[in-house]
């Protein structure tokens, strides 16, 4: 269930190829995407590729974990923004496919369980990614998150507001609260791949190894998951006791 690679290079590499055999094998397979730092040398590899193999992705569906309450699709730091730059503008999609909560919508309780139920009606996601906050947040499920919860308008925790400031640069101040999948929604997809780069993610890591699963570290949540699978670099796993980084480390991807 935990993997450790070199650095992130090689685990942007796997995933890729991942994501291009399930695109191969299912054109109109739905994933479930993720945003921030970790993925975006995921999306950049993944581009290449797709563009080197000319892989059809006009099929396929993907639904967005989070997007930032109050920040509209085309403001450079909304999550519509990133996947725009990242991926989407990159690559010939189907736009109707691609789905990301709306940030702006009047009423964000009612959008809520529309976006859960319009993901619920596509079946369900094939292939989840996610990364993870520093103080183990999925999604932007803070800790204390309901396991049985749906998707939700959530308040961003201080920690979680500070970590992500390095992508709001001068005074631009990092939104309260996004509306989220839940905790529920994110376990519904058929298979995990959470990905774990960079020391600043080696504490919260080692937590996940020695501690039960509880509400109060939602990714440890994972533990309960059949097909979930943590990609670490050598940085994130260096908290980890030095026999399962052997162990783990030796095994095939
Ligand atoms: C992003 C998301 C978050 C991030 C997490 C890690 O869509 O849901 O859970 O995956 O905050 O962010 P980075 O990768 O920037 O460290």
């Amino acid at each position: 269930m935990l993997q450790i690679f070199p650095d992130q290079s090689a685990i942007a590499e796997h995933v890729s190829n991942i994501l291009i055999d399930k695109i191969q094998s299912k054109p109109d397979v739905v994933l479930g995407l993720a945003t921030g730092g970790t993925m975006e040398p995921i999306y950049e590899r993944f581009v290449i590729k797709v563009r080197r193999q000319g892989v059809d992705v006009s099929k396929l569906t993907s639904f967005n974990l989070d997007e930032y309450v109050g920040l509209a699709p085309d403001h450079p730091k909304s999550y519509a923004a990133y996947m725009r730059k990242h991926l989407f503008g990159q690559l010939g999609f189907d736009e109707s496919r691609l789905h990301l909560p709306n940030g702006l919508a009047p009423d964000l309780e009612q959008h809520s369980k529309d976006y859960a139920l319009r993901l619920r009606q596509t079946g369900g996601v094939e292939l989840q990614l996610l990364g993870v906050g520093s103080n183990g947040h999925i999604g932007f499920n803070e800790p204390g998150t309901p396991f049985d919860s749906q998707c939700h308008v959530v308040r961003l925790s201080e920690d979680t507001r500070r970590d992500n400031s390095r992508f709001f640069e001068g005074n631009a101040i990092v939104p309260a609260h996004a509306v989220t999948l839940g905790m529920a929604d994110i376990m519904q997809a058929r298979e995990i791949l959470l990905v774990a780069t960079g020391e600043a993610k080696a504490r919260i890591v080692a937590h996940w190894y020695h501690n039960e699963v509880t509400e109060a570290v939602p990714f440890t949540i994972l533990k309960r998951h059949r097909r979930a699978r943590i990609l670490l670099d050598e940085a994130a796993a260096s908290l980890l006791p030095d026999q399962a980084r052997k162990t783990l480390a030796a095994m095939p991807a």
